[in-house]
């Protein structure tokens, strides 16, 4: 028996056009489209089995929707960050009240930055990337956090993009994949690599729900070796968010809910 999992997303902000941009160039965002977007997101979450809890937008704060930044969830604790971008630090508030009544909460404390994009969970298994919006204070500091809990911490340098879940995230079954381009591998040795199509550079972020991996709908490539592989594969059309920098894993924060621990999973 799996444990329950609940997913933490938050509605698309209609000032969406203005959010961070690092790596990518403007293009205009169908607001009503990235919704409809959105909501086949949590559908299709809660069609794997996953409970949803949707917070109401905030509409002055154009990156709000990706939650996965603020907060770092984990078994035994929420950390609550300050992010690296200024503009989105004033959505930990509400998030870290949503998560106050699943998990004790702890926060960063300044001069830490840290985006919760830049930690990846595999197992017992935290590696933490160090990137234009998580500083060596943010690794230091969430490091001691989780290490009380007998986690194994590691950083991660992250180069040419935004986090280092857009180079590498958890696929289950001991495997990561990885756009090496963008990171040291080497960090990761003991796992698995599965190396994105040379065509789909961008197609390293996924999602691990239960044992399915989420993945846009545009890395075909990238689908069909998962699937070739034995990974089972469920893809989300993203293309509206994707221009604000999202991956899959940005739009919501999932963790473990009740008491019986069968299988682990990463976040
Ligand atoms: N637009 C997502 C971010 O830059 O944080």
């Amino acid at each position: 028996m799996r444990r329950p999992v609940t997913a933490i997303t938050r509605q698309v902000s209609a000032s969406i056009n203005n959010c961070e941009l690092s790596f990518h160039a403007r293009q205009p965002i169908d607001v009503a489209k990235a919704m409809a977007q959105h909501k086949a997101y949590e559908d299709c979450l809660a069609g794997l089995g996953v409970r949803i809890v949707s917070l109401p937008a905030e509409p002055e704060l154009p990156d709000a929707v990706f939650v996965e930044d603020p907060a770092v969830v984990v078994d035994e604790v929420a950390v609550i960050s300050i992010m690296g971008a200024p503009s989105r630090r004033p959505e930990a508030s509400s998030l870290a009240e949503a998560l106050s009544h699943y998990r004790p909460i702890k926060f960063l404390v300044e001069p830490a930055t840290l985006d919760g994009g830049d930690v990846l969970r595999a197992g017992r298994f935290i590696f933490v990337g160090l990137s234009q919006r998580t500083n060596q204070e943010g690794i230091a500091q969430s490091s001691d956090m989780f290490r009380v809990y007998d986690y194994q911490v590691q950083s991660v340098e992250v180069r040419g993009c935004l986090h280092l879940k857009s180079a590498c995230s958890y696929i289950g079954h001991d495997t990561v994949l990885v756009n090496r381009s963008l990171i040291d591998a080497e960090r990761f040795r003991g796992f698995e690599l599965v190396d994105v199509p040379d065509e789909e550079p961008a197609a390293a972020n996924a999602l691990l729900v239960q044992d399915v991996v989420i993945i846009p709908a545009s890395f075909p490539k990238t689908r069909a070796l998962l699937e070739q592989r034995g990974f089972r594969v469920q893809t989300i059309d993203l293309s509206e968010l994707q221009k604000a920098e999202a991956g899959v894993t940005c739009t919501s924060i999932i963790f473990n809910h009740g008491a019986t621990a069968v299988e682990d999973r990463g976040v």
